[in-house]
């Protein structure tokens, strides 16, 4: 219960790594917020019944608004923020196909949620983790940043600034002991992921590509976003920690 006492808000928690994460740091004895634009609700009822101290918001981390009103309801419930898990984005629901097929329209959607998703999320949370002297981010980027997966540009791209910016914020937030990093999970099955039989053959390739040949589980990265999450991880900002069973070096 190293998490005990603290606040957490966990992006994109209906399903997936989000949702193991919020499980995690809520295992741990954190209060969790489970922000979403959907699934959200069944998702807290489920760790609810599960004893967790857990509540879902709605919140759209494309919109300012949203993840406005997600840190003034967040700050109500708890009065600190103490963790945040960047996790949401538009992920398993992009269709894979030649870049030259690609709108700038396509782009400018996966940016504003993948990356501007997160610059709102860290601009919002500031003033409460600044005036604490403390706080923990935690960026969601991907394995496919180092090995330019082909067919998914615009997701390649955004997940390989999410690594720039998370080195970006870690010097912005170092003097108020607000420490950032991201993980970079090679692909996982996830709910979603795991629902689509069509990408098993991305998974055996995955498997191909890593020292440790299993599939990769949401659990496998909600330990790590716990780990950078708790007082063991205090000397660590501004790094990316590949998990993905040993296969991408850097
Ligand atoms: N699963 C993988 O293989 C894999 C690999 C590398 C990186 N990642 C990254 O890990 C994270 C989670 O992956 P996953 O497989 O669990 O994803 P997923 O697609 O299954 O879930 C993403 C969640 O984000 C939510 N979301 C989407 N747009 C949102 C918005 N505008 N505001 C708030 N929430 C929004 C969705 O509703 C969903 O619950 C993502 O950042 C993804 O890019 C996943």
């Amino acid at each position: 219960m190293k998490l005990k006492g603290q606040c957490a808000i966990v992006t994109g928690a209906a399903t997936g790594i989000g949702f193991a994460a919020a499980k995690r740091l809520a295992e741990e004895g954190a209060s969790v917020v489970i922000a979403d634009i959907k699934g959200h609700e069944a998702a807290a009822t489920d760790l609810t019944a599960k004893g967790l101290d857990v509540v879902a918001v709605t919140a759209d981390v494309s919109r300012d608004d949203s993840v406005s009103g997600l840190v003034k309801s967040t700050m109500e419930r708890c009065g600190r923020i103490d963790i945040v898990v960047n996790n949401a984005a538009m992920a398993s629901q992009l269709k894979p196909g030649p870049f030259e097929q690609k709108t700038a329209e396509d782009w400018l959607r996966v940016y504003d949620v993948n990356v501007v998703g997160i610059f709102r999320m860290c601009r919002a949370v500031s003033p409460h983790m600044r005036a604490a002297g403390s706080g923990r981010i935690i960026n969601l980027s991907s394995g496919t940043a180092f090995k330019g997966t082909p067919g998914l540009m615009q997701y390649v791209a955004s997940k390989g600034a999410i690594i720039s910016m998370t080195r970006a914020l870690a010097s912005e937030f170092a003097p108020d002991n607000i420490l950032v990093n991201a993980v970079a999970p090679g692909f996982t099955l996830s709910e979603n992921a795991a629902a689509k039989p069509e990408l098993r053959p991305y998974s055996e390739m995955a498997i191909a590509t890593r020292l440790i040949k299993r599939d990769a589980y949401p659990i496998d990265l909600a330990n790590v976003i716990y780990f950078l999450a708790s007082p063991d991880a205090g000397f660590i900002t501004g790094q990316v920690i590949a998990v993905d069973g040993g296969s991408v070096f850097h």
